[in-house]
């Protein structure tokens, strides 16, 4: 029996893009958030660090420098009339939330206290600036804690624990979604006036990553095979400080508060790679370093393939205090005492700066020319705004997620209310019924599982800190194998009742899809440019590829690319030099 709800708003997600969505919706129109998770369990509670807005609480800054380092740390592939958006708005965003109660760390004389993050400085470059906001660091946790809260009183309602399969679509506009729900194995159909996307990131495909288990591109994925383009997917952030073999993130806030990077020998080598803000340079070029300096024998252990992390110079009260997580994840996961030695650490897959793009106002675009999808909203991770470009600073994702999430709760309420629910046919479900009882008819012929160790394994080995065309092919050609796998694989538990195996299942099939047009788009970028480096084409060439990628499923399971311009701006793209 599938359950049919109306909405004004439906947001899919309940991360922190999602549920400041929600809020701003749940003001204006009858809202409502459908989720794969509890909202206080979704991963914008991983987030550690904080949340960049050049307040100036403790240094002098500005939003204009804020600007250029976004910029320049995206390797001048962010579209500068976005940036602009998020960096102004940045500073209004971090008070609403202290309004709301947020609690943030305070200075002496109570005002919300800043710290340094890698890429963030004064004067475009000159130094190191605290521009992080932050609540110890667990910063993430507290923006999902106080918007959660929010939304309930605004009478925003929640679906808990429903996994949405399908975008309905009518003469190109949003009619609704469906979605499956865990509790009781029933569809339900979501018809809305406006949808909104925000489900976050895809790093579970990667062997090593700071992502959660459910990160697995469900909303692009369902976007993706309803013929619309994904952006910019060769853009994949590692992190520098994953956890030695187990990729949980050390946040860079241990950095910021003056833990250093050091090799086998002890040097602390970013002084080579980045001079004048070391330690604190961009993700990309430190991920980079790390690479090379394990590929050339100065990584630490018995096998030589990790970094030390060292806070042993920083104040003990600071790390007990402004870091207790990563103080804790040592112990607990390495039985390292961060206190008293260096911490292993290695790149991490952490962040997707592509997926469906989107304009300022969160509008989902249809194609590489610009245009809408009337009713289609995205913001987020799983979102391209873009304003990460190639290469997202640390502390610019929860303010995306605030800034743009707010934007499209507006965009999307002010469509609802103007706009009238599309008629939908009243099997608008039969698709994901059918997908649902095709995956769980028949004999099993492969094991889900082995696939998607198969595909993480490949992924970090082929397509992850440094591809070449050599590498990507043989990643592209191992990605169609195991598609042909994944489809003679079946659900083995044919129950109803919260049948994790049959999730899994389909997310591994919206991984598989994420993966392909990662390596796809990858392929096709021949030069190197933020979280894309290609060992075959090392340099960035601005003459040709300043532009973004958009990526297509077709119909018979090809994909095609189109390319969009870059919104230029103020900051003409020179050589990243830090
Ligand atoms: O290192 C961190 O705390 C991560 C922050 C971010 O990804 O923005």
């Amino acid at each position: 029996m599938v359950q049919v709800h109306h909405y004004d708003a439906v947001i899919v997600g309940a991360g922190g893009a999602g549920l400041r969505a929600a809020l701003e919706a749940g003001k204006r129109c009858k809202t409502a958030v459908v989720s794969k998770l509890y909202p206080t369990r979704s991963h914008t509670g991983a987030a550690q660090g904080g949340m960049c807005a050049a307040l100036a609480n403790v240094e002098e800054d500005s939003w204009e420098w804020h600007a250029f380092d976004t910029v320049k740390g995206s390797d001048f592939l962010a579209d500068q009339d976005a940036v602009d958006i998020m960096c102004k708005e940045a500073v209004d965003s971090v008070l609403e939330l202290e309004r709301m109660g947020l609690p943030f760390n305070r200075t002496p004389e109570g005002r919300i206290d800043q710290r340094r993050f890698g890429g963030h400085t004064r004067n475009h470059g000159e130094a190191a600036v605290r521009r992080s906001c932050y609540a110890a660091d667990r910063t993430g946790h507290m923006i999902l804690q106080t918007l959660f809260q929010q939304c309930n009183k605004e009478g925003v309602e929640f679906y808990n624990e429903f996994f949405v399969v399908d975008l309905l679509l009518v003469d190109g506009s949003c009619a609704g979604i469906v979605a499956y729900e865990l509790a009781s194995g029933a569809l339900h159909v979501f018809r809305a006036k406006s949808v909104l996307f925000a489900t976050g990131g895809y790093g579970k495909m990667f062997k090593i990553t700071s992502n959660a288990h459910t990160l697995t591109g469900d909303g692009p994925g369902v976007v993706y095979r309803r013929g619309l383009p994904l952006e910019d997917m060769e853009f994949f952030q590692f992190h520098p400080t994953g956890l030695y073999r187990l990729g949980i993130l050390l946040s860079e806030a241990a950095r910021g508060e003056g833990g250093i990077l050091r090799n086998s020998d002890g040097e602390r080598f970013m002084e080579r790679y980045a001079p004048t803000i070391k330690d604190l340079a961009p993700r990309d070029m430190v991920s980079r370093a790390e690479f090379f300096e394990i590929k050339e024998g100065r990584g630490t252990g018995p096998d030589r393939d990790y970094i030390l992390l060292d806070v042993t110079g920083v104040d003990p009260e600071v790390v007990e205090k402004k870091l207790p997580d990563i103080t804790e994840f040592s112990r607990t996961y390495l039985g390292v005492d961060p206190l008293k030695e260096g911490v292993p650490i290695v790149p991490t897959a952490h962040y997707a700066m592509g997926g469906i793009p989107t304009n300022v106002q969160a509008e989902v675009l249809r194609n590489h020319e610009g245009d809408i999808v009337p009713g289609l909203y995205a913001a987020g991770e799983c979102a391209c705004v873009s304003v990460h470009g190639a290469n997202r600073l640390g502390t610019n994702s929860l303010l995306d997620l605030v800034v743009f999430g707010r934007r499209g709760g507006v965009a999307m309420a002010e469509h609802a209310l103007g706009n009238d629910l599309l008629d939908i046919p009243d099997d608008a479900h039969k698709p994901s019924q059918d997908w649902i009882a095709w995956l769980m008819d028949g004999e099993s012929l492969e094991s889900s599982a082995e696939v998607r160790t198969a595909l993480q394994d490949e992924m970090w080995d082929k397509a992850s800190v440094v591809r070449t065309e050599e590498s990507l092919a043989h990643c592209l050609e191992e990605i169609a194998r195991l598609r042909q796998r994944l489809g003679r694989s079946k659900v083995k538990d044919r129950s109803k009742i919260f049948n994790t195996e049959l999730v899994e299942h389909m997310e591994l099939g919206f991984m598989v899809d994420m993966a392909e047009a990662l390596v796809v788009s990858a392929r096709a970028r021949t030069e190197s440019r933020g979280g894309h480096y290609r060992e075959d084409h090392q340099l960035r060439e601005d003459d040709h590829w300043m532009k973004h990628t958009f990526i297509y499923k077709r119909d018979d399971g090809t994909t095609e690319l189109g390319y969009k311009d870059v919104v230029a701006g103020r900051y003409e793209p020179v050589e990243r030099k830090y």
